[in-house]
């Protein structure tokens, strides 16, 4: 009897506008599984804190608000912010709130078929068995006009060397803390996508993922 596990993870790491989460999309369009972006986890407690008047320093009160989120609160339109993305990568580096989020996107991943996770940690924290993993990278000046035309296109007015500057800061932010922060998985499959369209880079993610499903339904 087989004992491969009856769910199909797919995880996507990668660094803020990389392309990530249109590449977690779209791969969830094309595997029929369901996707969840856990940015907005932390976007969500991170503005949680802001409206409560918290430090975002205050580790305590950063892991109560993690520990009180459900799934309904991550729809609210705030959270797309470049503020958001700010305070995010702020309350992300304290360990009490990434325990506190860890159970909910666990449950998430092994849901019957599986499910696509978009994030900083998918592969090598949350679902470190995933039969998929991809890494996307883009040079930082990309990522900044991506993030930058996404903002305007939102109506925030801000200019691209600040949107570089916030970039830079949070992949530092991101990959210096101590608890799980961002690298790839020893088995990600690197993607740049720095010289590519978006459905170029959907369309490379999709095979990656696809030899990925292949290697796995052969295993057991
Ligand atoms: O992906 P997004 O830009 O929405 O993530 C916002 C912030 O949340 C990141 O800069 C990072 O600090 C944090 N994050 C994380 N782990 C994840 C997803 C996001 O630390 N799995």
């Amino acid at each position: 009897m087989s004992d491969r596990p009856p769910f199909f993870v797919i995880a996507v790491d990668g660094p803020a506008a990389s392309g990530k989460g249109t590449i977690a999309t779209g791969l969830g369009k094309a595997f029929s599984l369901p996707v969840l972006d856990t940015g907005l986890l932390y976007r969500c407690v991170g503005v949680l804190m802001q409206k409560a008047g918290e430090d975002l320093d205050d580790h305590e009160a950063a892991a109560c608000a993690a520990a009180l989120l459900t799934a309904d609160q991550l729809n609210d339109p705030a959270l797309r912010t470049r503020a958001a993305g700010e305070a995010a990568s702020r309350v992300a580096v304290h360990p009490r709130v990434r325990d506190a989020l860890m159970e909910f996107q666990r449950t998430f991943a092994r849901q019957e078929g599986g499910a696509v996770l978009d994030g900083r940690d998918i592969g090598t924290v949350i679902a470190p068995d995933a039969p998929a993993k991809l890494f996307v990278t883009a040079s930082p000046e990309v990522r900044a006009h991506r993030r930058w035309s996404q903002l305007k296109a939102q109506g925030e007015r801000v200019s691209q060397e600040d949107v570089l500057a916030d970039i830079r800061r949070r992949d530092e932010r991101d990959g210096g803390r101590d608890t799980a922060p961002m690298k790839p998985a020893p088995d990600a499959v690197l993607l740049d996508t720095s010289e590519m369209t978006i459905d170029h880079a959907a369309d490379a993610a999709r095979r990656i993922v696809e030899a990925a499903r292949a290697t796995w339904l052969s295993a057991n």
